[in-house]
C-alpha cells in the first residue's frame, strides 16, 4: 500500500473548483483517455479476417442479411448526418453573442403545418421503403429450405450439443464443434435445457426438462444472424457456408455465470470430408479395448462417476451398464475435437488435466463438478479421454 499523496490545494475541496475550467490538467487528461479509447476502438474495427465479421458474410443466409445491412446503412448514416448538421448549424447560427439585448425575447413560434407534415411523411416513406425487403427477408429466411441438413441443437449452461437427425446420420451427438457441409443449407432446431436433467432426445421439449433452463443465443456471425433460444420452446434457424473452414460462434444472450465462455465452432468441410467425419462419428467404442493407464481410465469413468451425466456410445461397465446419459457432453469421440469446456480452450492434456481437477477454475458456474479427483485418477482419466478417437 503506497501512503495518499498530499493535497496540492492545501486539502480544500473548494479551492479545487476555484480553478478555472479548461485549465486544470484533470479535464485534458480525461478528454486524452476518451479520444484514446475511441481511437482504439475504431481500429479494433479494421483488423483483417477477424473470425467474427458479420459484414463478412461467408454463406448465402449471411450475405442476404448483410445486403439489408448494405440498404439500410447508408440511409441511416444520411439521416444521422443530415439531423445532426441541421441541429449543429443551429446551435452555432443561434449561440448566444455579447451584444446580445438578454430582456428581448426571440420570434416566438406556434408550430408550422408545413413542416409538420414534411418530416412526419419523409421518415415515414423511408422506413415503409425499408420494410418491403425487409419483411421479405423475415419471411423467407424463415421457410425451412428443401434438402436441408436436419440438426438438433440444444442449449446447457455453457455448452451446445448438436445431434444429427438424418438417415444415417442419426445417433452422432458432439458438443462445442458443429460440422457442417459446405453448399448444403443446415435446418437447426434449438432448445434450451437445463443441465441438470438428463435428455432422452428428441426435438420436443419434455415436461418437467424445460423448467430451468435459461435463454441462450445462438450466433455465428458470419453464417447467419442471431436466433433466441427460449425454455420451453423450439426455435428453427438455417445456416449455411460456402467454402470449407472454421466459423466461431458465441451464445449472443445473457445466460448466467460464464455466458462469455458459452463458445462454439461451426467446420464446414467439403461434402466427401464431412461424409468421413460423420462415419467416424457413428462408430462406437469398443470397451475394454485398452491397455495400461487408458484401461485404467475406461474404469475410472464408471468408479468416479462419470457415467452419470457422461454418454459414450459403446461403452460398457463389467455390470453391463451402459454409459447413455446425456446431462454433460457426449464424449465418444471427445479426442477427435480440438477444443474442450465449451469451446473455450484447446483440447490437450495440460487443459484437460486443469478442466477435471477444478472445473469452476476454468469456467465458473459450470455444471461439471469438482469431484476431487487424485493425480492418478486425473492421469489415467485423460490417457482414457485421449483415446477416445
Ligand atoms: Cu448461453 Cu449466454
Amino acid at each position: 500500500m503506497r501512503a495518499p499523496t498530499p493535497r496540492r490545494f492545501g486539502g480544500s475541496a473548494l479551492a479545487a473548483t476555484r480553478q478555472p475550467a479548461g485549465s486544470s490538467p484533470a479535464p485534458r487528461r480525461v478528454l486524452r483517455i476518451a479520444l484514446l479509447a475511441l481511437m482504439g476502438a475504431l481500429l479494433a474495427a479494421c483488423v483483417p479476417d477477424a473470425p467474427q465479421d458479420a459484414l463478412d458474410p461467408a454463406g448465402p443466409i449471411a450475405r442476404q442479411q448483410d445486403g439489408l445491412w448494405n440498404l439500410v446503412f447508408p440511409i441511416a448514416v444520411g439521416a444521422f448526418v443530415l439531423v445532426q448538421g441541421a441541429l449543429l448549424i443551429a446551435v452555432w447560427r443561434f449561440r448566444q453573442r455579447p451584444d446580445d439585448d438578454d430582456t428581448e425575447l426571440p420570434k416566438q413560434v406556434a408550430g408550422s403545418t408545413k413542416l409538420e407534415i414534411l418530416w412526419t411523411l419523409i421518415p415515414a416513406v423511408i422506413l415503409a421503403g425499408i420494410a418491403v425487403p425487409t419483411v421479405a427477408a423475415i419471411f423467407e429466411l424463415a421457410q425451412e429450405p428443401e434438402d436441408a441438413m436436419q440438426v438438433r441443437v440444444v442449449a446447457k449452461q455453457y455448452w451446445w450439443e448438436f445431434e444429427y437427425l438424418d438417415e444415417g446420420k442419426e445417433g452422432v451427438v458432439t458438443s462445442g464443434q458443429l460440422h457442417i457441409p459446405t453448399d448444403t443449407p443446415v435446418y437447426l432446431t434449438m432448445e434450451s435445457l437445463s443441465a441438470q436433467i438428463p435428455d432422452p432426445g428428441g426435438i420436443e421439449p419434455k415436461e418437467g426438462q424445460v423448467a430451468s433452463g435459461v435463454i441462450h443465443s445462438f450466433w455465428v456471425p458470419r453464417l447467419a444472424g442471431k436466433q433466441d433460444v427460449m425454455p420451453g420452446g423450439v426455435e428453427n434457424l438455417t445456416i449455411q457456408a460456402d467454402e470449407p473452414g472454421r466459423y466461431e460462434g458465441q451464445c449472443a444472450e445473457f445466460c448466467g455465470l460464464s455466458h462469455s465462455r458459452m463458445r462454439f465452432q461451426v467446420i464446414a468441410q467439403d461434402e466427401a470430408e464431412f461424409n468421413d467425419w460423420i462415419a467416424e462419428q457413428s462408430e462406437t467404442q469398443d470397451p475394454g479395448d485398452r491397455e495400461g493407464l487408458a484401461a485404467e481410465g475406461e474404469e475410472l469413468f464408471d468408479t468416479t462417476t462419470c457415467i452419470e451425466c457422461h454418454a459414450i456410445r459403446g461403452y460398457e461397465t463389467p455390470e453391463g451398464r451402459e454409459a447413455d446419459i446425456r446431462i454433460g457432453p457426449d464424449l465418444t469421440h471427445f479426442a477427435t475435437r480440438d477444443t474442450l469446456a465449451g469451446g473455450i480452450v484447446e483440447n490437450n492434456a495440460e487443459n484437460l488435466e486443469e478442466w477435471l481437477r477444478d472445473p469452476q477454475a476454468m469456467k465458473a458456474g459450470a455444471q461439471m463438478p469438482n469431484l476431487g479427483l487424485s493425480d492418478d485418477e486425473i492421469e489415467a482419466l485423460v490417457a482414457y479421454l485421449q483415446s477416445l478417437d
